[in-house]
């Protein structure tokens, strides 16, 4: 038995279309793996701790070397529990639009929180940065409404799926699986084609997962 984490970061519902695309992809691939276990996590439902505080002083007195303060022991648990509930998955999946050209807020306060020293990386002078996430794959599904396709202008645009696989690559992903659904605001015709295509490509990823 697998675990795959399902984390969603559209506020747009039924409607997302990254949402819709990866839900395809969470019931293809429970078709073929039926007692595999999947948890769901809708950052827009989900009540993260701010970054700051005694949050950020906690993070900076690891990388210090430094105890904590009882103070920064409360707030550090919050942050454990997240990373430990991100840390036990097999696998995972991600639905993600494009917020001006980047990823919306809450995936990125999600970042925040989880990419963390001695837990989700390493660092040392000699070593440098390390991964500590090894070893598991992951698809994410960018929706953007306009088309950032690679060689074209735009795509120095994209700060979306750059920027995200980067922050899973640098946690120690390698084996990372990108969907795009583009041109969702190009109107219905255009938005239903890539959908289309966007699922189908998502069903054939499940086979594999
Ligand atoms: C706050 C906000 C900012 C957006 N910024 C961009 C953008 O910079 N570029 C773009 O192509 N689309 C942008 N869009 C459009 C979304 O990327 C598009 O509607 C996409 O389908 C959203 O994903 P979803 O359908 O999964 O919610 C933006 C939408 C919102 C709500």
């Amino acid at each position: 038995m697998k675990r795959l984490l399902y984390i969603q970061s559209s506020p747009r519902e039924e409607r997302s279309y990254s949402k819709i695309v990866a839900d395809t992809f969470v019931d293809a691939y429970l078709k073929i793996h039926p007692k595999d276990k999947i948890k769901t996590i809708d950052l827009f439902k989900l009540r993260l701790p701010p970054f700051d505080g005694d949050v950020i002083n906690a993070k900076y007195a690891i990388m210090n070397g430094k105890q904590h303060t009882e103070e920064q022991k409360k707030a550090w648990a919050q942050v454990e529990k997240f990373i430990e509930q991100f840390k036990k998955a097999d696998k995972y999946v991600f639905s993600i639009p494009m917020w001006n050209f980047g990823i919306p807020y809450k995936l990125k306060h999600y970042i925040d929180i989880i990419t963390q020293p001695s837990y989700t990386f390493s660092y040392s002078p000699q070593d440098g940065y390390k991964g500590l996430v090894l070893g598991r794959p992951a698809l994410c599904v960018y929706a953007r409404g306009g088309e950032y396709t690679p060689g074209t202008p735009a795509e120095a645009y994209d700060f979306q799926s750059k920027y995200f696989n980067n922050a899973l690559g640098f946690i120690g992903f390698t084996d990372i699986k990108s969907i795009f659904v583009q041109g969702t605001l190009y109107g219905p015709e255009a938005a239903e084609k890539a959908k289309s295509a966007a699922i189908e490509e998502a069903r054939k990823i499940a086979e594999t997962f």
